[in-house]
């Protein structure tokens, strides 16, 4: 069990709460920015993340800088004694810049250079934007270290995309050298090159990926997308050297994403690397509430994992850095929130461990693409609207719910997430390529346990798992030996561990383990793998498991030599009557493989039983009804618990004792109802 840790990430033991401010695009409105400092507090909002997208007014042409307005900005912002996450500028370079020097320009896989425009698309390894940054950054450093407002570095905006210029091609070789050892046969070797005459004999032979190139050389691919993550990070190291140097005790974050599509984690950068290099980790969480494709209650399954795998990264509270108070630009449909809504998804980030809640962004732009994104202060300036009022709540609820700050989660379920393997289930050709869908099985088997209120971690592969009573490991389909013979000392010390279908296929150069499915998965498992069935959504067969059928969908694992105990049969096919559920024990441990995709009821009947049978709880037990979620933070005193409906009828929770409402300081006995979207949010003195 992991201990608890009381950490405070803030310098005032607040709920830091506000968001991204621009009044760069106000100076020639100065009473704007009069109005923004009566506002902030009337709205209750305490932090401001400025200067992000700034670089163009803070050096208007190469060499001459302009601070006067961002002194004013940040030395007004202390009067009433809020913080300010202060931003570096990389992420949009100014046009000057562009023009000057064409190479900090991006180019793409087509190897065409993009013009100057938008944002996020500098070069990563360009020696003269790599410069410009760090002289902007130790400019900002010097002005600003002593200044008592700063309360942190907000570092570029969420770091995303690759370059494929020359100078990146270089790096890329000069990277793959090092993996390798100057070994380029390793190199053929790890990339199968002699499959269609790829052989390199040269280093300067190798190129990124392309459509017109090469794009399907799986292990090229793989390792171009650790290339970019690493040489992110290494460009993130040359931004914040003259910060540490100048202020070495103001802490570094950068704010994190979220694919928000289907609210899946976010793909293109490894996070689990990326997180050694910040002091903590943020995120910026734009769910698509009230949609047509799930329910609200489903995508809060969703946002409750991926709170709970950035947690996890460190094992320490984390920032929300954006979210909207009301809709957004650029979902297929920016449908505003509900009644609710706002305080509810709000307080469902700090029931997870976010020690904030920050808006992008703190007033409407006037112009350009982001006009008509939701915002604190509206086109009207009118404190009356709803969203200000639902922001001003959200403030209250936090200034209320201080003691809560730094306090941590404690579980006994680790999850395992892994960025490698999805970037390799992305290049896999075979199986179904719509149907993998690695993330969102990896949510599925999460759902289970959000629904019964049972605390999860969920952690990457180099995390250490031994002291968790339960490890799922979904679609491994990149698995290291190493890994394995994690899983298995975990197991033999008595650890109970799920894994499923399509794990354990290739190591982490994306070859093919040869000989079977390896042996040490097959005897930590109790069972070899003879073929993997891929399913049109037509396809008929179940899985009969302790009794009951399940219906089998997308993929089937046909296995042999079992040596487990058999918990689960195909009901037809030509596999007919062979396991597709299989429990082995080793050690004083337990495996469980699931050989089959099944419906959703087969998880909720598998995970309650291994529920029950490990002696897994809920910090606080309650019965409510399915779009309820009772999720706890925990001090050495007492439990926070967060009482969540998601769904659009009132319910009743019921629960043992009494408790504290830390916001209304009204005592709660035994039960309470919600309303649509309510939340209540309690002290259980321990
Ligand atoms: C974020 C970005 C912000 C703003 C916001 C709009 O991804 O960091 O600058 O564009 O989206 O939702």
């Amino acid at each position: 069990m992991k201990a608890i840790q009381k950490t405070y990430s803030t310098k005032a033991r607040n709920f830091l709460h506000g968001g991204d401010y621009f009044p760069e695009q106000w100076l020639h409105l100065p009473q704007y920015l009069q109005e923004d400092i009566k506002l902030m507090q009337v709205a209750h909002t305490n932090t401001f993340s400025i200067g992000m997208f700034a670089w163009s007014r803070l050096e208007p042409q190469e060499g001459v800088y302009d601070f006067e307005w961002l002194d004013e900005v940040i030395d007004r912002i202390h009067s009433f004694g809020g913080n300010v996450l202060l931003a570096t500028p990389s992420g949009a370079k100014p046009a000057w810049m562009a023009k000057k020097y064409p190479e900090i320009r991006r180019i793409n896989t087509r190897r065409e250079q993009e013009l100057q425009g938008r944002r996020h698309n500098h070069c990563l390894t360009s020696p003269v934007y790599r410069e410009k940054v760090q002289m902007i950054n130790r400019k900002l450093a010097e002005r600003y270290q002593n200044h008592p407002a700063i309360l942190m570095w907000h570092i570029s905006n969420e770091y995303s995309g690759e370059c494929h210029c020359h100078l990146c091609q270089q790096a890329f070789r000069n990277w793959v050298k090092v993996r390798y050892e100057n070994n380029l046969e390793a190199v053929n070797q790890a990339w199968w090159t002699t499959f269609w005459s790829h052989r390199y004999s040269d280093w300067d032979e190798i190129e990124s990926p392309s459509e017109l190139g090469e794009n399907e050389t799986h292990g090229l691919i793989l390792d171009w997308q650790r290339f970019v993550t690493d040489q992110t990070i290494d460009f993130y190291k040359n931004e914040i050297e003259p910060l540490r140097e100048l202020t070495p005790d103001i802490s570094i974050t950068t704010n994190f994403m979220a694919d928000t599509e289907d609210l899946i984690p976010f793909q293109a950068l490894n996070y689990s690397e990326f997180a050694k290099h910040v002091d903590l980790i943020s995120w910026d969480a734009y769910p698509a509430w009230h949609s047509d494709s799930q329910t609200d209650k489903e995508l809060a399954v969703k946002v409750g994992f991926i709170d709970d795998l950035y947690r996890s990264l460190k094992q320490k509270p984390f920032y929300i850095m954006e979210s909207t108070p009301s809709l957004v630009n650029w979902h297929e449909v920016n449908k505003a929130k509900r009644p609710g809504m706002h305080l509810l998804s709000s307080m469902q980030h700090v029931a997870h461990g976010s020690d904030s809640i920050m808006y992008f962004q703190w007033r409407k732009s006037r112009g350009a693409s982001e006009k008509l994104h939701g915002s604190v202060v509206d086109h009207d300036n009118n404190t009356e609207n709803r969203v200000f009022k639902d922001v001003q709540e959200v403030g209250h609820y936090l200034e209320k719910m201080r003691e809560i700050v730094g306090t941590n989660r404690k579980a006994e379920v680790a999850f395992i997430y892994d960025w490698e393997n999805q970037w390799a289930m992305k290049t896999i050709q075979g199986y179904s390529q719509e149907s993998l869908r690695y993330p969102q099985t990896t949510q599925e088997h999460y759902r289970r346990f959000w629904e019964r209120d049972i605390p999860v971690d969920v952690l990457n592969v180099n995390q250490d798992f031994s002291d968790y009573k339960l490890v799922v490991v979904p679609m491994l389909y990149l698995m290291k030996e190493s890994f394995m013979e994690k899983l298995s000392t975990y197991i033999e010390a008595g650890g109970t561990v799920v894994m499923t279908y399509i794990s354990g296929v290739v190591n982490e150069n994306d070859l093919v383990y040869l000989g079977g499915w390896h042996e040490k998965l097959q005897s930590v498992f109790g069972l070899d793998i003879s073929e993997t069935d891929t399913y049109y959504p037509s396809d008929n067969n179940s899985v009969n498991y302790q009794g009951k059928n399940y219906v089998v969908k997308d993929y089937a694992t046909i296995l042999k030599d079992v040596s487990g105990d058999i918990l689960g049969t195909y009901v037809a096919d030509f596999y007919q009557d062979t396991p597709a559920v299989v429990r082995n024990q080793q050690g004083t441990g337990t495996s469980y493989y699931i050989g089959a995709r099944m419906e959703s009821e087969f998880q909720d009947d598998f995970y309650d039983h291994l529920i029950e049978t490990l002696h897994l709880r809920a910090p606080v037990q309650s019965t409510h009804g399915k779009n309820v979620s009772v999720q706890v933070r925990q001090a050495p005193d007492a439990d926070y618990v967060f009482i969540m409906n998601f769904g659009t009828a009132e319910e009743t929770v019921d629960f043992e004792g009494k408790m504290i409402d830390v916001v209304t300081e009204e005592e709660v006995e035994k039960s309470l109802s919600l309303d649509a979207y309510g939340v209540r949010v309690l002290k259980k003195f321990k």
